[in-house]
């Protein structure tokens, strides 16, 4: 591996802060989704698709999640989950086909999330930071309206924010030695 990709890699950080009213170009967007679709995928089934939300649809999935948050932690609790989730500058929803079969649906996961992480890595090397979320929006019907999805067999993969970083995390993981093991 260059050292480059390495870097890359190892610098990557999932992204909680951004910096407030700062969206990435479009272009830039498009060109990570364009590699992201490099991805493997078996039986070539290239089943990812991408939404780039505008500010119209980012508005009723922020209604959505307060109204899913209230439900649960009353009126303060949603207004300041509200008040976040507007402040959030861009918005990517990563959708994935699912077929019948159950070992087809588990590739096909795979394979989206192998197109995730190409995203995230290459927003990552032009600036740009994400964070892949898996909140229960995600999985609500009215999310899939606000998407315009009408197939049953189509999973949301995650929603992903991004913009410029305001404070980039710090992480550790386990020594490789802890999750190998080598046999004879
Ligand atoms: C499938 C998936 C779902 C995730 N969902 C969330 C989420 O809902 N909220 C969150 O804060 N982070 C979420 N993350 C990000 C992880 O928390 C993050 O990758 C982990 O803390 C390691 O940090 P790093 O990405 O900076 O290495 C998700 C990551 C993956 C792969």
């Amino acid at each position: 591996m260059q050292s480059s990709i390495a870097d890359l890699i190892r610098s990557r950080r999932t992204i909680h802060q951004f910096r407030l009213n700062k969206l990435p170009a479009r272009e830039q967007i498009m060109a990570a989704i364009e590699l992201a679709i490099w991805a493997p995928n078996h039986y070539a089934t290239q089943p990812w698709y991408f939404y780039i939300l505008g500010d119209e649809a980012k508005e009723k999935i922020c209604q959505l999640n307060a109204e899913l948050i209230r439900q649960k932690r009353g009126d303060q609790a949603a207004q300041m989950k509200l008040d976040r989730w507007r402040e959030i500058p861009g918005w990517l929803v990563l959708t994935c086909d699912v077929p019948e079969q159950e070992i087809r649906a588990r590739e096909n996961y795979a394979a989206c999330c192998c197109a995730a992480q190409n995203f995230m890595l290459y927003c990552w090397s032009i600036g740009i930071g994400v964070k892949w979320t898996t909140g229960d929006v995600i999985r609500d019907k009215r999310f899939h309206k606000i998407l315009g999805i009408k197939s049953s067999q189509v999973k949301v993969v995650g929603l992903f924010w991004y913009g410029y970083p305001e404070v980039i995390p710090q992480t550790t993981r386990k020594p490789v030695d802890e999750v190998v093991t080598e046999l004879p």
